[in-house]
């Protein structure tokens, strides 16, 4: 047995976040950044991983599942999932490289996850269908996340850009992404998906009846927004960001370093702006025309403590031939 690599593009969420996790449609896209994870089995009787983005070295012996507590317990556990899957229990070195910014809201550990099992199991002899590597990360997932709603391990297994309902699954979307552009500005503030989605929960149960009309909303947004991509109407497009951003901000997931960034992309000429992800922290989104960017970028960058600009990922889940 000889080792693996295999790599997994991280996402945008342009569309639902939150309100996907009680049923409504959310839109991902699938970013130019990559998590690469080289997969090695061993002789020993222990998963051993190391992070280079964290320089932190982890060890989860197989016998002890219950006693796994560290950072890396998630990747640990969508590697011990695939080597359910392939009935081969053995000893790894498990290896993350990631380009994907952890905590971003950008689905680092998602794709960190998706790329663990796709590299586990080839390296242990199986070839699993994309669906069953998508389902085995979304349950490592859950160690981190609480109730993830599945969006971020199928967007980094098949790429581009899906429609996602929980429950539903998932369509392919045929965007039109001509002369515009994403800009991602991060507030520098770190964030806990898992922390947050419970917060919007607790939210959710205490003010049901003010609550389900915003999900309601965000669900048609998400209905119109789609034909607006596949349309290439950007400016359309860019209206309905910021009323999702609205959304976002009434169930409380916004703050004044978001506010900040959202109205600095929007005053330097975004066609939308809104936060991306679980919010509390991370990053913004911001959809510019072409000729625009610069100047956007640069008003962003005295406020964000980093500036990004991505492209659509086409490819998901792939074994790289290092
Ligand atoms: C996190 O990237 C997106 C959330 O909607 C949570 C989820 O979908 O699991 C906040």
């Amino acid at each position: 047995m000889s080792w693996i690599t295999s790599s997994a593009p991280g996402k945008v969420i342009l569309f639902g976040e939150h309100f996907v996790v009680e049923g409504q449609p959310a839109i991902a896209i699938a970013v130019s950044l990559r998590a690469y994870v080289t997969v090695e089995p061993t002789q020993s009787d222990e998963i051993k991983v190391y992070s280079k983005n964290f320089d932190l070295t982890e060890t989860f012996p197989l016998n002890q599942r219950d006693s796994w507590t560290g950072k890396m317990t998630p990747v640990a556990v969508a590697a011990y999932t695939a080597m359910l899957e392939a009935d081969k229990k053995t000893g790894l070195n498990i290896h993350i490289d990631s380009q994907i910014p952890p905590g971003s809201g950008m689905g680092s550990s998602a794709a960190v996850a998706v790329a663990t099992v796709h590299a586990t199991s080839l390296a242990l002899g199986l070839q699993l269908d994309p669906r069953k590597v998508s389902d085995l990360a979304y349950e490592a997932e859950k160690v981190v996340h609480g109730k993830p709603s599945g969006i971020d391990n199928t967007i980094a297994t098949f790429g581009g850009a899906i429609a996602y309902r929980k429950g539903e699954g998932f369509i392919q979307l045929k965007p039109i992404f001509r002369g515009v552009k994403l800009v991602l500005a991060d507030t520098g503030k770190p964030r806990n998906t898992g922390e947050m989605v419970r917060r919007v929960l607790a939210l959710k149960n205490t003010y049901p009846s003010i609550l389900d009309p915003i999900y309601y909303s965000a669900g048609k947004l998400v209905v119109e927004a789609a034909q607006l991509l596949e349309k290439g109407d950007y400016e359309n497009l860019g209206i309905l960001m910021n009323i999702n951003h609205g959304l976002l901000s009434a169930v409380g997931v916004s703050t004044k370093e978001i506010e900040l960034l959202v109205h600095t992309a929007r005053e330097n000429g975004a066609l939308g702006a809104k936060l991306t992800g679980a919010g509390g922290g991370g990053y913004i989104v911001a959809l510019c025309r072409e000729n625009d960017a610069e100047k956007i970028i640069s008003a962003l960058r005295s406020h964000a403590t980093s500036v990004l600009t991505v492209n659509l990922e086409e490819t998901g889940v792939r074994k790289e031939n290092i």
